[in-house]
């Protein structure tokens, strides 16, 4: 008589569970949890986003008048609140305006959620914290590194944006980094974060030794430039964004 073998048996069952439960059970890779309050949100902010960004920024965030949104490097660095505060501090002279003047609270949440389906790389945690260093060795790097693309002092390249698939390297130059509207929105650490890495695609290139960029610094020298951009940075009594420390 044959034996009975229960290996194959129970394997057999072990295969099926596992392919019904892959149907019932789907798990995503995307880089946040998605459910249906999520999809809600992200109907309305993809609404308000081809009304109000869509122009310059590209209907898929691809970048126009306005920075490309959708870059991965972009968006892995960008703490929750950048994109935020950015939709609600603007960034005048630049052409982009405060947002925060017109729109509630929810609709610049909801934009952000849309511009965050872009998003495939997860965050890459960023220490917070302000970063410490010498103004003056931190001028002197950005005089001779940086102001090339970023404007003397910081105030800007003579075009802004460009898509980053097409005519990324012809006149392209760098956004403002002495302007309020960024220094509001950006923490130390992702001033830091873009320096280290870059922003594959697009002429802002990584500075951070071992990263083959055209120019390698160290930690501490970033720590400078950091530093110094930070002073460009003015007390006003304007109106503040709710999500501050995000
Ligand atoms: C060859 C031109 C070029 C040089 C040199 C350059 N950048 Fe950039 N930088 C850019 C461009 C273009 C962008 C926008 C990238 C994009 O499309 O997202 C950028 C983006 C940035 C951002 C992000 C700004 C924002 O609005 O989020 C920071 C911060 C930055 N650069 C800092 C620096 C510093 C500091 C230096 C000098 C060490 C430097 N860059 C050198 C072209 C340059
Ligand atoms: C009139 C054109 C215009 C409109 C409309 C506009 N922006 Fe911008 N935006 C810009 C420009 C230009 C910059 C870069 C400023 C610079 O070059 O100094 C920018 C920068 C940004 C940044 C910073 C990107 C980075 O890499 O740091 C974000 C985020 C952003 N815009 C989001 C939005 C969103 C969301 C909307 C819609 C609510 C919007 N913008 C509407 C022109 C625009």
């Amino acid at each position: 008589m044959k034996k009975w073998r229960p290996f194959p048996v129970l394997v057999g069952f072990l295969f099926s569970f596992l392919l019904i439960a892959t149907f019932l059970f789907p798990t995503g890779t995307a880089a946040f949890d998605r459910d249906s309050k999520w999809d809600s949100v992200y109907s309305k902010g993809s609404r308000l986003y081809l009304i109000h960004c869509a122009a310059c920024h590209g209907k898929n965030g691809q970048g126009g008048v306005g920075l490309p949104l959708n870059l991965q490097s972009f968006l892995s660095v960008a703490p929750e609140g950048y994109i935020r505060r950015s939709i609600f501090y603007g960034r005048l002279p630049r052409q982009m305006i405060p947002y925060g003047t017109f729109l509630k609270k929810e609709d610049i949440e909801a934009i952000a959620t849309y511009v965050r389906s872009w998003q495939l790389r997860d965050y890459v945690g960023i220490d917070q914290k302000r970063v410490a260093g010498s103004v003056s060795r931190g001028k002197e790097f950005f005089d001779g590194m940086c102001s090339g693309c970023h404007g003397r002092d910081g105030l800007g390249g003579p075009q802004v944006g460009g898509g980053h698939v097409t005519n990324a390297m012809a006149g392209y130059a760098g956004p403002a980094l002495n302007n309020q509207g960024f220094l509001k929105s950006a923490t130390d650490g992702y001033i830091k974060a873009t320096m280290m890495q870059g922003r594959v695609g697009t002429p802002m290139g990584a500075y951070l030794k071992g990263k083959q960029g055209m120019v390698e610094l160290t930690e501490e020298e970033i720590n400078d430039i950091v530093a110094y951009i930070r002073t460009w940075e003015k007390r006003d009594s304007g109106p503040v964004d709710p999500w501050r420390d995000k």
